[in-house]
Order: C-alpha cells, then sequence, then structure tokens
C-alpha cells in the first residue's frame, strides 16, 4: 500500500485530487508487556502495516470513508466533544477533540479517504495509527506546530478520555516515534526513547492467531486495578518503582493473584532492561531467552494468554530459524511476535504453519515485517 494508492480511493470517493496525504504504522512489541501502564519499559517497533489517510479541507461536517471499513459517521470538527462520535470515526473525532484542547487552536473539517493494511483484531494497534495518522494530518493541516511526542500524548488522551479506553502509551509512542530498522526502547515514565538496531539478518514476523479478542476490555482494567492496588501496598507510585524483595516482605498483605500480577510485572521491567542490554551487546541467544520468560510470565503470572496463544508461541519456539518469540500487545487471543533469521523465513513459516495446525485445530496468518518510520505526512 502507498500513497498513490490512497490517493486513488480519495479521488473514486469524492472526486478530485486530495490536498494532504498522511500515514502511520502499527507497531509490535518485542518484550515488556502490561508495563505501560506502571510507569515501565517496554520495546516496541512500528512495523510496515500501515493507515494511510487523503484529505482535503471540506465546508460542511468532516466526512470519512475507508476502503476497508466503509462509511464512518460525519461529525464537526470544529465543535465536536465526547459522546457525539461513535463506530471507527471516534478516533478521528476524538483527535479533533484532543488536539482543540490541547493547542487551543480551530481544527477544520476534512473530506478523507482511508485505507489500511493493519491487520485488525490482532492487537498491533491499528487505533493508535488511525489516530497518529489524523493527528499528523491535523497538525499539517492546522499549522498546529506539534511534534510528534506531543501528537502522541494527545492520542493518549483521546483513547482515554474520547473513546473511553484506559491504555498506557506505548502504542501511540510506537507509531509516532517508530524508527526504520529499529525497535525503540520506551521509558514510560520519563517518555525517553533510545532506538537499537534489530539483531543483524533477523526479519519481525507476526503470528496471528486470528482469534478474536473478546475479554479484552474487561480484562485489561482488571488488571491495571490489581497492579494500583499491589503498587499501593508496597507503598509506590507505581510497580515500576518496587522490586522483587519489596513485593516478597509484603507478600502477607495482599491476595496471591495480586502478588502474581505484580511478580510480573516486576520481573518483567527487569527483562525489558536485560533485553536492551542484550541486544547493544548482540547477544542473540539470551534475547531469545528473554522473550520466552516473558511469555511464561505472561502465561502464567499474568494469566493473558490463551491456549491458542500458547500453541502459536510453542510452534514459532521449536521452528528453524526462530531468534525468538512471545505473545505482543494485551493478549487474550491476537498475535505473537517471532524474531526470525532472514535466510530461515520460509522453512520457519511453513514449520509454524503446519504446527499450529496441529496443535490449535484452526489456521493462523503470518507476516513478514519491517520495521519503519512513525507517523509522517507525505508530499508527491
Ligand atoms: C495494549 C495497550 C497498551 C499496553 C499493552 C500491553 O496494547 O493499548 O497500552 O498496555 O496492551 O502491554
Amino acid at each position: 500500500m502507498n500513497q498513490d494508492h490512497v490517493r486513488r480511493c480519495f479521488r473514486a470517493h469524492f472526486g478530485g485530487d486530495p490536498r494532504h496525504v498522511a500515514v502511520a504504522p502499527g507497531r509490535v512489541n518485542l518484550i515488556g508487556e502490561h508495563t505501560d501502564y506502571n510507569d515501565g519499559f517496554v520495546f516496541p517497533a512500528a512495523i510496515d502495516r500501515e493507515l494511510w489517510v487523503a484529505a482535503d479541507l471540506a465546508p460542511g461536517p468532516t466526512t470519512l470513508l475507508s476502503e476497508q471499513a466503509g462509511e464512518g459517521a460525519n461529525f464537526d470538527a470544529p465543535t465536536v466533544v465526547p459522546g457525539q462520535a461513535s463506530g471507527w470515526a471516534a478516533y478521528p473525532a476524538g483527535m479533533a477533540w484532543a488536539l482543540r484542547e490541547a493547542t487551543g487552536k480551530p481544527v477544520p473539517n476534512l473530506r478523507v479517504a482511508v485505507s489500511s493494511s493493519i491487520p485488525l483484531g490482532s492487537g498491533v494497534s491499528s487505533s493508535a495509527a488511525i489516530e497518529m495518522a489524523f493527528g499528523v494530518l491535523w497538525n499539517r493541516v492546522a499549522d498546529l506546530g506539534l511534534d510528534n511526542k506531543a501528537l502522541a500524548m494527545v492520542a493518549h488522551r483521546c483513547e482515554r478520555e474520547f473513546v473511553g479506553v484506559n491504555c498506557g502509551v506505548m502504542d501511540m509512542m510506537a507509531s509516532a516515534l517508530g524508527r526504520a530498522g529499529h525497535a525503540m526502547f520506551l521509558d514510560t515514565r520519563t517518555l525517553d526513547v533510545r532506538y537499537a538496531p534489530l539483531p543483524e539478518g533477523t526479519a519481525i514476523v507476526l503470528c496471528d492467531t486470528r482469534m478474536p479478542r473478546t475479554l479484552a476490555g474487561s480484562a485489561y482494567n482488571e488488571r491495571r486495578a490489581r497492579c494500583e492496588s499491589a503498587a499501593a501496598t508496597l507503598g509506590k507510585r507505581a510497580l515500576r518503582d518496587a522490586t522483587l524483595e519489596e513485593l516478597f516482605a509484603r507478600a502477607g498483605e495482599m491476595e496471591p493473584t495480586t502478588f502474581q500480577r505484580a511478580m510480573h510485572v516486576i520481573t518483567e521491567n527487569d527483562r525489558t532492561l536485560s533485553f536492551s542490554d542484550a541486544l547493544e551487546r548482540g547477544l542473540t541467544p539470551r534475547i531469545g531467552d528473554l522473550m520466552r520468560a516473558s511469555h511464561d510470565s505472561l502465561r502464567v503470572d499474568y494469566e493473558v494468554t490463551i491456549p491458542e496463544l500458547d500453541a502459536m508461541v510453542e510452534a514459532a519456539w521449536s521452528a528453524p530459524g526462530c531468534v525468538g518469540a512471545r505473545m505482543t500487545g494485551a493478549g487474550f487471543g491476537g498475535a505473537a511476535v517471532a524474531l526470525v533469521e532472514q535466510d530461515a523465513i520460509e522453512p520457519f513459516l511453513s514449520s509454524v504453519d503446519a504446527e499450529f495446525r496441529l496443535r490449535a485445530g484452526r489456521e493462523g496468518a503470518f507476516h513478514v515485517c519491517a520495521a519503519v518510520d512513525g507517523a509522517r505526512t507525505v508530499s508527491r
């Protein structure tokens, strides 16, 4: 997918040439799962599954057409407030509102064609991509003067206060600040980013179970609440500030489930720091071990995997060329991410495909991805 494609979508639906085009990527997370709402560390990469928008100023309401999702509900960008937009239009409408709130500047109505190659429901942040694509678009059209980090913060506010999902900052930051060929270590408290090249000769493979993430909303909020309660018991601002020793010392004061959840978060933060170190020093086997330990912790302590996701990860672990694999995103379904030796992609894919069918009794979907730059407007 490219800008010519979304320009054609615009012409076919609205007539005339769009004046502005923008793109924002989805993301995978290599390690650091369920740590971002604990002020912790994450390690995502933006991927070449992207959402494109082509737009022009419009006199009337903002009108939306998505090649994949059809027409979106109209809304008035200069005045829209929470509660006034439904369906997928809530993301662009929420961005219009959050951008006005952040800058105090007017945001004009647009006609927008949208086209996306981001798989839906796989946990690779199609919602952050739509927010960031509209963020960079309006930032340019209305000359709002925000940089991508500020736009990611606006997108986070949009997601929480307009769309109503109580997520962390990882997804928007990854879609905003990704860098081609690199993964990004992000401290979600300070928002400092450090880029690390992917291990030489490896590719990112998204291994999708194609299992819908049904419980995701309620179970996610429940996990969050447990983490906050554990931090409170430990007398800490967030679990990022707690050590395993402190957790064990107060174990008797919390429910066993709360203890388990905190155990995951504290050990996952350590793993993410170790991963960063291993990547820098080119310690490939260590990278694999840390990804495996992360998955096991998410399965046993955090309990956000499902049998199909475990089957996918095990299939990946036993396949040729696998450097490391684990679930990615919130869990409860969705996809695994694998780092795979470039020379072994074909045998890896056929082995995981067959093994997953055998173990899970269903068909997966596989995407070989490259790490790409974050959200941006593009000109011809
Ligand atoms: C979802 C959320 C993120 C993060 C992950 C789990 O993707 O949107 O903020 O919490 O789950 O790591």
